[in-house]
Parts: C-alpha cells; structure tokens; sequence
C-alpha cells in the first residue's frame, strides 16, 4: 500500500475532493447519508486501482480523478444496498447507514450513487468506459440476486461460490483497472491484462474477506465477526470444512445456518470446524493463486515503480486485516 501511496497520494487527495463535489444535492438527506458513507475511512482499493492502472498506461491528464471517484460512487452505493440486504449493523467501524436512518433511505440513496455515477461518466466522454462501467454495474447487481439464491445452500460448490465473487465483487476492480487501460489507450492485449489482473485481485480480495468474517476481529475489521455464518452465507472456509467433516459435524453447521440468530457458542463451534479442517488455510492458498496469477498479467508490462506498486496492492490484498 506505501508504493501505491507514493505515487498516487496526492490523485487520492484529489479524488476525495472530487466525490464531495460530486455529492452535491438540493435534498438534505442525501448528502447526510453520502457523506457520512464516503467520510467513513474507506480504503479507496478501487480508485486506488484506476488511478494507477491509467499510470501504467501512460496515462497522465486530468480525466483519471473525476474517474476515480465514479468508481467509489458505484462502490458506495453497492455498499448502501448490501448492507441493506445483508442486515449488516457496522460498516467501517461505525454504525451501517440502515442501522441510522433505516433501510428506505439506504436504498433510495443508493440509487442517487447509482444514478449520479452514470451522468459522472457520461460527462468523462468515453463510450468505452461508460460500456465497461455501466457493465460492471449489472454483474454486480446479477452477483448480489446470485448470492441472495445461494444463501442457505450448504450443498455450494467453490464454482458457483467463486462465479458469485466474481459478480459481486471482483468485477468493480476489474473494471477500474481495464477503465485506466482505457484512458491510457494501450494495446487491445494489455487492456485485457488489467483486466484480468484486477479481476484476479478482486476475487482474492473476496476469499480474504470471507476469511476475515471468521478470524479478525471487530475493532480492526469494522465489521461484524461471524455475520456471514449467521445470514446463512456459505464462504469457500465453510465451503472447503462441509467437504471434508463427518455427517453428525455437517448436521451441527445446517442447524446453526438455518437458524435466524446465532449465538456466540454457534459460532465458536462452527468456527472451530472450519479452522480444525483447515478452511481457513485453504482459503489463503486460493486467494494466493489469484494473486500470483496477477504477477502474471502484469509481465506484459516493462517493469517500473508503478508495476510495483500495482503489484504491493495485490500483495496488501493477501495480508490485509481490514
Ligand atoms: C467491502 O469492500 C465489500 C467487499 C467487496 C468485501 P472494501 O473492503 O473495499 O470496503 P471499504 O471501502 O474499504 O470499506
Ligand atoms: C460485497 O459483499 C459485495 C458488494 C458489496 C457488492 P459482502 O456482503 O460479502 O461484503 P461485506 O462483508 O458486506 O463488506
Ligand atoms: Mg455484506
Ligand atoms: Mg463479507
């Protein structure tokens, strides 16, 4: 994260300014509500991730902030309405938007982001990034109805899981790095090498999501532990112990996934199954394949300070703990 701070700290000043402009409104309540989510400390991977894949690119004037801040916009709102749909109650650390001002706000402001995101894009004057990103934000919405269809599901498969991380999550980054392709205008075979490589970092960023749902803790992650578990979410940790326990250890994790609440012997027990059949290592090796396939889509380019920097985001992604 230093190298890529190095290099785009000052763009990442920028763009924080460029979404508060962005944000304004004539009604109140969404710039409360948009504030309060975009002060909140995200960690800015995607824009981070746009601003420098457009670097490695060659890209260097002034359409890669306003961008930049797009990509927040849309990862905002889809954050508004997961939270929404996922009963989440914290959300980087401090009360979720619903948990302030109800579900009907969350939506409805979610949607300003949405919709703002696409003048936004227009106003930048690329077809080819308003078609990536516009695309991107369809996947997203068809990842969100796949997870919802899969809730509950203890027979998952890691295909179906990794499809649905694919859609929910690793398509944003994915599109933010091939929209800096864009800007840079390179080669049709480097553009999809972004591509590829932000779609590698965003699955890995997924499975080290779901890892951190079992093992962090509250205070670093900002997030409710275990809140996957008790909305009946299968990760590729519970994924991999359902694999390999006995049929009376299977019955144990069904129940405590059925239930509505869970307490906290629940989720030790089930925690401690997915730690005893190593679920959890499991997880981190295949979060470490995604990554060391980014290193790969990254050899078509010469190697310079902002490939490394590319490439000690991916390797931040692996180690992080929020
Ligand atoms: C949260 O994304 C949603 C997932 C894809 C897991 P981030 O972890 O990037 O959220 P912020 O923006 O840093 O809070
Ligand atoms: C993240 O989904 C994907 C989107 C927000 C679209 P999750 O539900 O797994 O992420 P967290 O745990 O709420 O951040
Ligand atoms: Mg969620
Ligand atoms: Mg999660």
């Amino acid at each position: 994260m230093q190298a890529a701070l190095a290099i785009i700290g000052e763009d990442l000043k920028l763009v924080e300014k460029q979404f508060r402009k962005d944000l304004e409104s004539d009604v109140p309540l969404i710039r409360k509500v948009g504030e309060y989510v975009l002060s909140s400390g995200g960690k800015r991977v995607r824009p981070a991730l746009l601003l420098l894949a457009a670097r490695l690119s060659g890209y260097e004037a002034d359409k890669a902030v306003p961008l930049a801040s797009v990509v927040e916009f849309i990862h905002t709102a889809t954050l508004l309405h997961d939270d929404v749909v996922d009963s989440a109650t914290l959300r980087r650390g401090i009360a979720s938007a619903n948990t302030l001002w109800g579900n009907e706000a969350s939506v409805l402001v979610g949607d300003f982001l949405f919709s703002k995101s696409f003048s936004l894009m227009v106003n930048v004057g690329s077809l080819d990034i308003l078609r990536i990103l516009s695309d991107a934000t369809t996947v997203i919405a068809e990842g969100e109805v796949m997870q919802l269809l899969c809730t509950g599901e203890i027979d998952l498969t890691e295909e179906r899981y990794i499809d649905v991380v694919r859609s929910k999550t690793a398509i944003l980054m994915s599109a933010a790095c091939e929209a800096g392709a864009v800007l840079g205008a390179v080669l049709p075979r480097l553009q999809k090498a972004l591509a590829d490589f932000g779609m590698d970092l965003g699955i890995a960023f997924q499975l080290m999501d779901d890892i951190l749902d079992y093992v962090a803790t509250e205070e670093e992650f900002g997030k409710s532990i275990g809140h996957d578990l008790e909305e009946g979410k299968i990760t590729l940790p519970l994924i991999h112990t359902l694999r390999h326990c006995t049929v009376a250890e299977r019955a144990v994790i069904a129940a405590v996934v059925e239930q509505d609440e869970m307490s906290l012997d629940d989720f030790r027990a089930v925690s401690g199954l997915v730690k005893q059949y190593g679920g959890i290592a499991y997880t981190v090796d295949s979060a470490r394949f995604y990554i060391n396939r980014c290193k790969n889509h990254l050899e078509l380019f010469a190697p310079s300070p902002v490939r490394e920097a590319l490439l000690s985001l991916s390797e931040y992604v692996v180690t992080r703990s929020k």
